[in-house]
C-alpha cells in the first residue's frame, strides 16, 4: 500500500497539472450520478477550464457565447450542445468523459485541430449542433414533434432546453416562429422552405453563436454559394413587377446565371417584392434595372421587359388660350411608329414637359417633322389637330 501512494506521489510531483486534470476525471466519474454534480459540470465556467480562450477562433467558444444574444437569453452550452431529451443530456455528459480524456493524453495539437473542424466547416458544424435542436426552440412543430416522440427530462431541470414548450416560450421571449411567421428583416429567404430543401441552419447561420458577434447577420455571400452556382439547379419563381401593361415580369433564374445576389442586393434592390416601383423617368436614371439596362451593359429594348410597351391609351390634351384643344393620341401613333421614332428625342416620355410652339412645327421640328404636308397631313391644317 505504501509501495502505491509513493508511486502516486513520484507521479503527481513529476506531472502535477496532468495529475490535477486526473483528481478531476475520478471525482467526476464517481459522482456522475449526482445531479449536483451533473448540474456544475454543465456550467459555462465549468467548460471554460479547458475553453479559456479570448478572440474568436478555436478554445474561445465560452468568450463568444458570453457576447451573444444566447447568453443574454439565459441559453447555456449545453442547450445546444446537447440534443433535446433525456438521451440527448446523457449522450453530452459522455462525450463531456471523452473531452477530458483528450485533454489529459492527447496533445494541445490535437484538441485545436478537432475544435478548428467546426469553426471552418459548416457541414461538420451542422452534426456538431444538428438543426432540430434549434428548430427545438425557434419553431412550434418541431418541438411538439420532438416532444411527443422523446422522454423529456424537464422534471429535473438540468438545464433550459427540456423545460422549453412552445408557443409558450417564444411567446415569453418574444421570438418569432420561423417557419410560419413572416420575418422582421429586410431579408426573409423562407427557413421552412430551405429545411425541407435539406439545409441545415449552419448553411447560413454558421459562426452565428462563436463568431464574437451579439446577433450575426447571415452574409448574402452565401446565398450566391448555393444559388449562382447551382442556378441551373435552383429555381426561383419570377417576380412580376406592376400592373397591366407595364408589368414586368423579372427572372432570378437568368439573372443568376450571371450575377451574385449581392450584386442587386440590398443596393439596387430590397429581397423583398413589390417594393420598388419605376416610372418612365427612371429608366434614363443610373439606377435599379437600369444601372444594366442602359444599351450597353443590358438590351434596352421595350419589348424584352414589356411585352408589350405601356402606351397611354387616353389622348394627351393640350388646352391652349384663345385656341382649340389638340388630341394627341397614342392609340394610332404608338401603333404605326416605333417608340424610338418620339422617345426621348425629341419628347421625354412625359405628358406636357416639353414647350411646343407653331414656328417651331412649321420649320419641321416636333409634330412638324411629319406633319409636313408629305409624310402627314401639314402643319397648316389647323383644323385637323385642333378640333
Ligand atoms: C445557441 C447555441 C449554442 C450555444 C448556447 C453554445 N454553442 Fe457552442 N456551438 C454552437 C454551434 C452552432 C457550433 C458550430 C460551429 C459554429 O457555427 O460556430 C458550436 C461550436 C462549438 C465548439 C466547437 C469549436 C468551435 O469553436 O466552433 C465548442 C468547443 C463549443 N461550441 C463550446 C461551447 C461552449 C463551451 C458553450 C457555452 C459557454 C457553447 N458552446 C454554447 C452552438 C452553441
Ligand atoms: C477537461 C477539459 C474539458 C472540459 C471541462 C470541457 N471540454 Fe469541451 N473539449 C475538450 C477537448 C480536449 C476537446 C477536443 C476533443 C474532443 O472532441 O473531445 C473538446 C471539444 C469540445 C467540443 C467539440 C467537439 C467536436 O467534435 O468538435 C464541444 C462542443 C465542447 N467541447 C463543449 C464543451 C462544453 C459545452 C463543456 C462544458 C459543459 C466542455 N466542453 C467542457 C475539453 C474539455
Ligand atoms: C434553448 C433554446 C434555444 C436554442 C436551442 C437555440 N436558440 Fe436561438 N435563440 C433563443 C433565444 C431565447 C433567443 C433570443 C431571442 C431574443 O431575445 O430576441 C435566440 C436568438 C437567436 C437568433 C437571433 C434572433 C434575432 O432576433 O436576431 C438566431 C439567429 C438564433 N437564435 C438562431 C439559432 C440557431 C441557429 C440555433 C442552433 C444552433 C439556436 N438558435 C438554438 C433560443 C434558442
Ligand atoms: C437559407 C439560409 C438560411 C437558413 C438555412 C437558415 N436561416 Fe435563419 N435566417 C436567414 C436570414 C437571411 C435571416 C434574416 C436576416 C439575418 O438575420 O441576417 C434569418 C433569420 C433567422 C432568425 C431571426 C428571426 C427573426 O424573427 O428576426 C432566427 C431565429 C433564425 N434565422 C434561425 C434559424 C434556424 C434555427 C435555422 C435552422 C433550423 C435557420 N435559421 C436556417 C437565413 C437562413
Ligand atoms: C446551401 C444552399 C443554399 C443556400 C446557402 C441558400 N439557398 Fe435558397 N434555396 C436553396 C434550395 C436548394 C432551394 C430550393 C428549395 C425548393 O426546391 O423548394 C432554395 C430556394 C430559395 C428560394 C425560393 C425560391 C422560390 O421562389 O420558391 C428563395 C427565395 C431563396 N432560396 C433565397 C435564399 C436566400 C435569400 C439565401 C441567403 C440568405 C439563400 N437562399 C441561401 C439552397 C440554398
Ligand atoms: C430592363 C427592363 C426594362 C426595359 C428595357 C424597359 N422597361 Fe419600362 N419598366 C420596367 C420596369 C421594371 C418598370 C416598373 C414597373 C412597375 O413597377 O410598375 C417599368 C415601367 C415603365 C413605365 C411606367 C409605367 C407606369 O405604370 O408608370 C413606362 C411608361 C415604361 N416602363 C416604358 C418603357 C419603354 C417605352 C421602354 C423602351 C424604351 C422601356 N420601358 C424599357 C422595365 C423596363
Ligand atoms: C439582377 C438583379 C438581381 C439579382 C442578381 C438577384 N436578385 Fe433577388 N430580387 C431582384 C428584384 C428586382 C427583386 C424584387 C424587388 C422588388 O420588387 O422590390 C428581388 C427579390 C428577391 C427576394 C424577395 C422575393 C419575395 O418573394 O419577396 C428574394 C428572397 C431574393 N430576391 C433573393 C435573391 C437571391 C438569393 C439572389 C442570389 C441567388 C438574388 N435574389 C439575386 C433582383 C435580383
Ligand atoms: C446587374 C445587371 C442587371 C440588372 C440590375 C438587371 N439586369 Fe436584366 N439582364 C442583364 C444582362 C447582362 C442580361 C443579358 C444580356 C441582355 O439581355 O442584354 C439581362 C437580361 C434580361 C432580360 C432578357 C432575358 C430574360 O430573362 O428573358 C430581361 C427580360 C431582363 N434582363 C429584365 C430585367 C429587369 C426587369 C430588371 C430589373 C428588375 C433587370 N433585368 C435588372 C443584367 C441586369
Ligand atoms: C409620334 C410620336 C410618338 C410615338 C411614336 C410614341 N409617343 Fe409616347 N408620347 C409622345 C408625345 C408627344 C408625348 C407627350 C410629351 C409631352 O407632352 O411633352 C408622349 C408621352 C408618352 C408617355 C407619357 C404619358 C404621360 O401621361 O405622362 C408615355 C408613357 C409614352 N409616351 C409611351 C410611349 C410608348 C410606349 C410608345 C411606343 C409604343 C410611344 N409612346 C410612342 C409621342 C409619341
Ligand atoms: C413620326 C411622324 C409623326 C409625328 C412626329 C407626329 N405625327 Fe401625327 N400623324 C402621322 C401620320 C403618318 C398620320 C396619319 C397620316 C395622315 O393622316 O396624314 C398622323 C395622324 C395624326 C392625326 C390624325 C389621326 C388621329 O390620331 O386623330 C393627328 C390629330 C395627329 N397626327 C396629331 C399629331 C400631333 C399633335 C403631333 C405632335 C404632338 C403628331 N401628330 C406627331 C405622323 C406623325
Ligand atoms: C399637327 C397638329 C397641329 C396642327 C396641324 C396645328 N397645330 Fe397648333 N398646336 C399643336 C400643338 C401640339 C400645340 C402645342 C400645345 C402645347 O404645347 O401646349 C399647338 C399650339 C398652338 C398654339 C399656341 C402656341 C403657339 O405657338 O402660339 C396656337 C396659337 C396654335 N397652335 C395655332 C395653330 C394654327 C393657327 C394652326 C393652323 C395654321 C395650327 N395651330 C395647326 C398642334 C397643331
Amino acid at each position: 500500500m505504501k509501495k502505491l501512494f509513493g508511486k502516486i506521489k513520484d507521479f503527481v510531483k513529476s506531472r502535477p497539472k496532468t495529475s490535477i486534470v486526473i483528481l478531476i476525471v475520478f471525482i467526476a466519474v464517481f459522482s456522475y450520478a449526482n445531479v449536483e454534480v451533473m448540474h456544475y459540470t454543465s456550467e459555462p465556467g465549468f467548460c471554460e477550464m479547458c475553453h479559456p480562450g479570448t478572440g474568436t477562433g478555436a478554445l474561445s467558444e465560452v468568450h463568444t457565447w458570453r457576447q451573444n444574444i444566447h447568453s443574454e437569453a439565459g441559453v447555456k452550452c449545453l442547450d445546444c450542445h446537447g440534443e433535446p431529451g433525456l438521451f440527448g443530456y446523457k449522450k453530452a455528459k459522455i462525450s463531456g468523459l471523452y473531452d477530458t480524456y483528450v485533454e489529459i493524453f492527447r496533445s494541445e495539437e490535437y484538441k485545436l485541430k478537432i475544435l478548428n473542424k467546426a469553426v471552418e466547416d459548416p457541414q461538420y458544424a451542422a452534426d456538431l449542433v444538428p438543426s432540430t435542436t434549434c428548430l427545438f426552440c425557434h419553431t412550434d412543430s418541431v418541438n411538439q414533434q420532438i416532444r411527443d416522440e422523446r422522454l423529456m427530462a424537464g422534471w429535473v431541470n438540468l438545464r433550459m432546453l427540456d423545460s422549453v414548450e412552445n408557443p409558450d416560450f417564444r411567446e415569453e421571449k418574444g421570438m418569432s416562429d420561423i417557419f410560419t411567421d413572416e420575418l422582421e428583416s429586410d431579408v426573409d429567404p423562407g427557413h421552412q422552405r430551405h429545411m425541407e430543401a435539406g439545409l441545415s441552419c449552419m448553411d447560413c447561420h454558421h459562426r452565428m453563436v462563436h463568431g464574437g458577434e451579439y446577433r450575426a447577420q447571415v452574409d448574402l455571400a452565401r446565398c450566391s454559394e448555393c444559388h449562382s452556382e447551382r442556378a441551373a439547379e435552383i429555381s426561383m419563381s419570377e417576380i412580376i413587377m406592376g400592373e397591366g401593361d407595364a408589368a414586368v415580369e423579372f427572372s432570378h433564374d437568368f439573372h443568376n446565371m450571371i450575377f451574385d445576389c449581392n450584386q442587386c442586393h440590398m443596393d439596387l434592390f430590397p429581397m423583398n417584392a413589390g417594393v420598388t416601383s419605376l416610372n418612365f423617368g427612371d429608366h434614363t436614371e443610373d439606377t435599379a434595372c437600369f444601372s444594366c439596362h442602359n444599351g450597353q451593359a443590358a438590351s434596352y429594348d421595350c419589348n424584352s421587359c414589356h411585352g408589350q410597351p405601356p402606351m397611354p391609351e387616353e389622348p394627351i390634351t393640350y388646352t391652349m388660350d384663345g385656341f382649340d384643344p389638340v388630341d394627341f393620341n397614342h392609340s394610332f401613333h404608338g401603333m404605326a411608329f416605333s417608340c424610338d421614332t418620339c422617345h426621348d428625342d425629341p419628347w421625354t416620355m412625359k405628358a406636357y414637359e416639353t414647350p411646343m410652339t407653331m414656328s417651331q412645327m412649321y420649320q419641321g421640328e416636333f409634330c412638324g417633322s411629319c406633319h409636313n404636308g408629305q409624310d402627314a397631313f401639314a402643319a397648316t391644317s389647323c383644323n385637323r389637330c385642333h378640333n
